[in-house]
This record gives C-alpha cells, structure tokens and sequence, in this order.
C-alpha cells in the first residue's frame, strides 16, 4: 500500500487490490454458478412445469401474470426455484465481503489519491450534507448488503467495492451480459441511428460505479462525461477506477430528481438499469429533468426493463419475481407505465420517442439496428436483446 501510496503518480487500480483466498474463490464460482442455473436453466424448467403440467389442470387460460402467479404459488417447483434464486442473489453480494473487509484500508487509500491527484483529469464532487432518499436507505436494494450508500469509515468505499465485486460474480456464466456491454450496445446503435448526434457533453443518471459510462468515453472522443449517484461509495470507487483507466469522467453525488447542472447543459443524457429502482412518482420528476437539462437537438436513452403490454404474461410473472422478493418495491409499478406516456408528460416529443430492443453486438453481430417488438425471433430482453426507451429534443 506505501509503495503505491508513495512512488506512482498515476492512480494504483482499486479492482486489483482485493485479494480472495482459495475457498472464496471457489464460493464464488458456485455462487455465479448457482444464480445463472437460478434465472436461466431452472427458469425455463418452471416454465415448462407450468405449460405442460399446471396450466393445462387450470379452470381457465390466465388472462395475466398475476393469475400465474396466484396458481403457481405453492407448487413446489415455483417454491423451490424462488429459494433458489433469492439465496443465489444475495449470495454474490456476500461471498466478496470478506475479501472487501480484509483490504477496506487498501481500497480507501487508493480512492484517496485518486481524488487527490485526478491525472486523468476526472473529478470527484461529495455532498457531505446530501440527503439519500428514503426508498435507497430503507430497504438493502437487490439484497446487496448495505445498499449503495452506508459509509461504516472515513472516505468509506466498501459498497463501491462489493457492488462491483459482486456484481462481477453476479453476471459470470451468464449469457449475452458482458461488463459494461449495454454502454457498448447503445453508443454503437446511436452512431448507427443518429450520425449527427455527436455528444460533446454527456449524464448517465444512477451511474453506480460508471460501469456503464466509461465505454461512452472511448466511444465518443472528447466527450465531457458526467456521472451522477446518490451513493458516495460507489462514487468514490467510480472515480478511483476512471482515473487508473485514464479516463476523465466527472463524478458527483446528487440527486437526478434535481440536479445543479444548467439548463440544456447535455446533448446526450442515458441510464443503464434504473428506473424500475425508484417510485413512479421520482420517476417523473427524473424524466422531467432530463427534459431541462438536454439541449435542444439533444437525445436521451434509458435502458430498462420492458413495459407490461410488450411482452406476454409468462415473461411478465418472471420479471415480476423482483418486486416482492428482490427488494425493488417499484418494479411491478415501473412496468406497468408506458414510456412514451411519460415522457409525453414530462414534455418530450411522442413522434420523437421510441422504445424497442436493442440487439446485444455479441449475440447479433449482423444486427446494427433494433428488432421490431413483433418481430419473429427478436431476442428477449436480457437475452440476446436490451430494452431501450428515449426520446430527440427537436433542434
Ligand atoms: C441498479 S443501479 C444502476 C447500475 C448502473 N447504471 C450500471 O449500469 O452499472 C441503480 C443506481 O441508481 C442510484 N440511484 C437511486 N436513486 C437515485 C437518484 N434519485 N438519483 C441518482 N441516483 C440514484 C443507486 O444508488 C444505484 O447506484
């Protein structure tokens, strides 16, 4: 720790710095392991338990997602696979504490120099006064301990750490995800869509860590970028990682409610996994300040989880699953919207709006554009396909 401390003037890189012992490495590959056979293998096994065995024994075809919930609820595969699920989930996040609590003075040292010397040019802005909203602190999202925001020491970047790390254990052995693959999938596909778009300043709201941002700077040369988070942690980590990269993005915590960035201050605004994470009623109020911030000209991309009427009931009750037994209480409430409709409401421009399934590059190479939503064959979203919903300010 000294000598990096002391004889590197660029930053150490914070994600080498954990070290896992041989049984940890091995929890964790069980852990990836065991959530991939959760939502992947064993998720079709309960599909078709229920087509071929449970439905056909139903008074009538369910007309929704919740009367498939209601007749699968105590079957005993629904039961066995959600236990599986929910443990396999909060296990990724548990099995990296230990390497995380073993090297926190590690990790906080090189967070500090980070901010202290930003060679990349990047920053670091920390409200020490910011309020975390209440739907972050009063519940540990996606059953990651300790949320995005709790700071148990000085310049605390633990969360920053396990969500990362754990989230890293989280994605291995799955299909169609790579790390940061849906910042590559949606910078490609505007420079394909949008030629003319060519953002010199940039927002990526609820960035974590920037996982999703970096790949918008090397995809957009000399972009100003911006992340903005309300946890401190993860922002700190974010930082320490752009700089060792030599990337310079500019991390601040706030609140995308309500952001200190002027009016038509970007020309491109996106979000990566995050409106289904917060109520409706703040997602109205993000949408409406995404609409003073972008420039006229400007374009806004989301990528989330697709809306109710798009797909049918069975994929409705499989993502569903998250409300009740993730801890991400918004998540039936986020899907039930439309996305056009809100941002109509939140001032943008409906025949300038869309929302549609991006095909992921590594599945569909040949495929630049997106899939139609009844198009035979599209990817599912997750699957070979990312959902995406925007809007272009008119010049
Ligand atoms: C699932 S994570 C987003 C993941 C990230 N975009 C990525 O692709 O890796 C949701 C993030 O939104 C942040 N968040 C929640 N409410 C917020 C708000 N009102 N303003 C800004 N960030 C918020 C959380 O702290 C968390 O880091």
């Amino acid at each position: 720790m000294q000598d990096r401390a002391i004889t590197n003037s660029a930053v150490a890189d914070i994600e080498a710095v954990t070290h896992a012992t041989h049984d940890e490495v091995a929890r964790q590959r069980f852990c990836s392991v065991l959530r991939r056979h959760a939502i992947q293998d064993f998720a079709n096994a309960l599909e078709s338990d229920y087509r071929g065995r449970v439905a056909p024994n139903l008074p009538a075809a369910p007309a929704s997602w919740r009367e498939i919930d209601r007749a699968m609820e105590n079957e005993a595969s629904y039961r066995f696979y959600s236990t599986l699920r929910y443990n396999a989930q909060e296990m990724c996040f548990l099995s990296v504490q230990p390497e995380v609590e073993r090297a926190l003075p590690e990790l906080v040292a090189v967070a500090r120099a980070a901010a202290e010397r930003n060679p990349a040019g990047g920053s670091l802005t920390l409200d020490p006064a910011f309020e975390v909203p209440a739907y972050v602190t009063t519940l540990d999202v996606h059953l990651t301990p300790g949320c995005f925001h709790s700071e148990f020491t000085a310049d605390d970047v633990a969360q920053g750490a396990v969500v990362n790390l754990g989230a890293r254990v989280f994605t291995a052995q799955q299909s169609h995800r790579s790390w940061g693959g849906v910042a590559r999938v949606v910078s490609r596909w505007i420079k394909a869509t949008y030629p003319d778009v060519r953002p010199l300043r940039m927002l990526d709201i609820g960035t974590t860590s920037g996982k999703n941002l970096l790949p918008y700077v090397e995809a957009f040369e000399g972009v100003e970028a911006h992340g903005i988070d309300v946890g401190a942690p993860l922002l700190r980590y974010g930082h320490a990682v752009a700089e060792h990269h030599g990337l310079p993005v500019h991390f601040s915590q706030q609140n995308a409610e309500q952001t200190n960035f002027p009016d038509g201050h970007f020309d491109l605004i996106v979000s990566s996994f995050f409106f289904h994470e917060i109520p409706v009623w703040a997602t109205k109020k993000v949408l409406a300040e995404c609409q003073r911030l972008l420039k006229p000209g400007g374009l806004m991309v989301h990528q989330e989880l697709p809306a109710h009427h798009l797909v049918d009931a069975w994929e409705n009750y499989f993502w569903n699953w998250d409300t009740r037994n993730n801890n991400e209480p918004a998540y039936t409430a986020f899907r039930n919207q439309d996305p056009i409709e809100l941002m109509a409401n939140a001032g943008f421009d409906r025949a300038a709006s869309f929302a549609h399934i991006l095909p992921d590059i590594n599945a569909y190479p040949d495929r630049a554009a997106a899939f139609a939503w009844d198009e035979p064959g599209r990817p599912r979203h997750g699957k070979g396909g990312w959902y995406v919903f925007g809007s272009r300010k008119p010049a």
